[in-house]
């Protein structure tokens, strides 16, 4: 049994909550009271209410087939008229974008701008490539606002789009074209980071070969830096789009119909195409802007993740636009040219809803202590954090340097899958407590089981955060495998002999109810808030031709969350006489395979890995030695025991 301590607790604002959507917990238990006794009825009634459907549904959920859920079926809409036509009438000069460069260029793009960058975007892909409805397009863009027309643009047209943050490598990308069997992948010839130009397209010209389903490529130039182009393959946006007309008719789509794809690590080698569908995703993407960043029609509401990512997709693009808010989308990094930045943006924007990650928190805490306090940051009104655990430290200078000890933080917990948050403070009504997800978010059945009893576990007793009905933002699939969609998230934990979504975190409840995320279950390690599986670190080390073995596991890391530790057996021939030199080489294959946010933090050569007499690594005990913590396990049980002694004498830091 863990314990967990007492933290202190703070009421939101009171001026604040009178404005809010949901202004105390009394509202917050009415909707979730009404969510539990008639479920139907609950999601049906916001479909209604938050949708303009072309045809209305005519039945909220079959789950006759589950864990294939279906919502809102005979429903069609389209997500792209959800997100940009319906607003016209009232908001068509109000600000939908408003973009920062890296050196401070900014725009401003109005809905009307959005709906004739989107529409002739659309035009350019179906006119011009033959893209059609159901068709995969790959984008691997750098953070500007042709990102989000690539995909409106998709949607309109009724195509999949699948996103590849621009971190990745060739290799990773083209792992991801050709699982998706996309046939057109949209890019940029680079982008700006810290002043300089950086290149996209080289990586897209490596991931192309002549196998590759992928037949025509789109380039934003938005650097002008010289570029290789084929011909008839690759085309310049700035001169196609100069043609298209601003007329495109949104396509009728089901509310079943796939939306988009979006690859995320999981406990085997390969990524999984995590699936999202139209109506149930851009519902609950609207629900949880209004509820949890309380975003009014005058606010200005900005999101620093990458579109790269599940947070770019929900939270930058689809929920802000979905519910007629301003978003912001900045180019460039936190730091640069300073760690004040950020908040001369938040100064200049008036931002006030302010949503980022706790890496982020602690590298700005560190970097710049002092810097909010030069700023005028009176416009914030809630704080955002997502992706990891935050630290109670990282969350107290947030709290009060950032929010003036004014704001909520809304510690969102929610992962790729969940398509949208599902435990997360309100921040009109929920009393918050430092680096504390709080409770479900009305109409998610999530609760904290016992794996073995599937029973609610009680308070101070960890236990498997899981979500024990589907909700309309559920992934509905893994793409091109069923098996591993099912295998993946609903093999693990059965409530009442059924089986519920696992998402593969721990969590605890304390005293009060309140939910806080402990961390992954599975051999998932969370880098900077982002998810990186072990299996495919391990799958790009052992490439390396001097590999005979090796074991990835997660150890804590100051500023990223958690860092990445490689248990290496060089093959007994190898010959390796320079250790800095192999760990470079180990590291170059990563990068070549993964990208750099999969680069090792800690690299050790070892002799051997303490492995069962059946074979499987012992990654517990290798999580020990990296974090230098005693061995407590039994290792009696192992095939050679010493070789736990021996891994840690070389991990000096290790106590055994
Ligand atoms: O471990 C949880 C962690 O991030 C994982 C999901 O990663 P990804 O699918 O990349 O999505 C990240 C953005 C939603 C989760 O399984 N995580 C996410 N939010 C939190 C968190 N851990 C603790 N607290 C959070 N607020």
């Amino acid at each position: 049994m863990s314990e967990i301590q007492a933290k202190p607790v703070f009421k939101p604002n009171k001026e604040f909550s009178k404005n809010a959507r949901i202004k105390n917990m009394c509202e917050y238990h009415e909707l979730q009271d009404w969510a539990t006794e008639d479920y139907e009825g609950f999601w049906g009634s916001f479909a209604k209410e938050k949708i303009t459907w072309i045809e209305p549904f005519t039945n909220t959920m079959d789950e006759s087939n589950f864990p294939f859920v279906k919502w809102f079926e005979g429903g069609k809409l389209n997500v792209a008229a959800q997100c940009i036509d319906r607003h016209l009438d009232t908001r068509k000069n109000k600000a939908a974008i408003i973009f920062e460069g890296d050196r401070g260029d900014k725009q401003v793009i109005t809905y009307l701008d959005l709906f004739y960058n989107v529409n002739k975007f659309a035009n350019l892909l179906k006119n011009e490539f033959g893209v059609q409805k159901g068709d995969r397009v790959v984008i691997y863009m750098p953070m500007i606002p042709e990102a989000a027309y690539a995909m409106l643009a998709c949607a309109r047209i009724g195509a999949i789009h699948s996103i590849v943050f621009g971190g990745f490598s060739a290799e990773a990308l083209k792992d991801r074209i050709e699982d998706a069997e996309a046939k057109v992948v949209i890019t940029a010839d680079g982008a700006y980071r810290k002043d300089k130009p950086y290149m996209l397209k080289p990586v897209v010209d490596e991931a192309i070969d002549a196998k590759s389903p992928v037949q025509k490529v789109l380039v934003v130039e938005r650097n002008n830096e010289d570029i290789t182009w084929v011909a008839g393959r690759d085309y310049s946006y700035n001169e196609l789009i100069k043609h298209q007309s601003t007329k495109c008719e949104a396509e009728v789509m089901d509310a079943e119909d796939p939306l988009f794809l979006l690859y995320t690590s999981g406990s085997t080698g390969k990524p999984k195409g995590v699936q999202h569908n139209s109506a149930g995703y851009i519902l609950w993407a609207q629900m949880t802007m209004e509820w949890v960043f309380d975003v009014k029609e005058n606010d200005t509401y900005w999101c620093t993740a990458d579109v790269g990512w599940i947070t770019g997709h929900t939270y930058i693009v689809y929920g802000p636009l979905a519910m007629g808010a301003t978003t912001v989308m900045f180019e460039g990094v936190p730091t640069y040219p300073d760690a004040g930045r950020p908040w001369k943006m938040v100064e200049e924007h008036k931002i006030n809803q302010f949503y980022t990650a706790p890496t982020a928190i602690r590298v700005l805490h560190k970097m710049g202590e002092d810097e909010p306090g030069k700023y005028d940051l009176s416009s914030l009104k809630v704080l955002g954090t997502v992706g990891e655990p935050i630290d109670p430290p990282a969350w107290k200078w947030y709290y009060e340097a950032v929010g003036g000890s004014r704001c909520s933080i809304v510690d969102t917990y929610w992962q790729t899958e969940t398509g949208g948050h599902i435990v997360s403070p309100l921040p009109g009504a929920t009393p918050i407590k430092p680096a504390c997800a709080t409770f479900p978010l009305p109409g998610i059945m999530a609760e904290i089981l016992d794996p073995q009893t599937g029973e609610r576990v009680e308070a101070g007793e960890g236990g498997y955060m899981c979500v024990t009905r589907p909700w309309p933002a559920m992934i509905r699939g893994v793409w091109g495998d069923n098996e591993r969609f099912v295998k993946s998230y609903f093999g693990d934990v059965k409530k009442d002999g059924k089986p519920v979504y696992f998402t593969g975190d721990g969590a605890i409840y304390d005293e009060d109810g309140y939910i806080t995320i402990t961390g992954r279950t599975d051999d998932v390690i969370n880098v900077s808030g982002h998810r990186m599986g072990t299996a495919e670190v391990e799958a790009a080390i052992k490439k390396h031709p001097n590999v005979a073995e090796v074991a990835v596991v997660g150890k804590p890391h100051e500023l990223k969350g958690e860092g990445i530790f490689a248990y290496i057996v060089l093959k007994s021939d190898s010959g390796i006489a320079d250790e800095v030199e192999e760990v470079k080489a180990i590291n170059n294959v990563i990068k070549k395979e993964i990208g750099n946010i999969a680069l090792c933090d800690d690299m050790v050569f070892v002799s051997g890995l303490p492995k069962t007499r059946s074979g499987k690594i012992m990654r517990r005990i290798l999580r020990s030695i990296a974090k230098g913590e005693a061995i407590t396990q039994d290792i009696s049980t192992l095939e050679d025991p010493s070789v736990v002694a021996k891994i840690a004498s070389t991990v000096q830091s290790c106590v055994i």
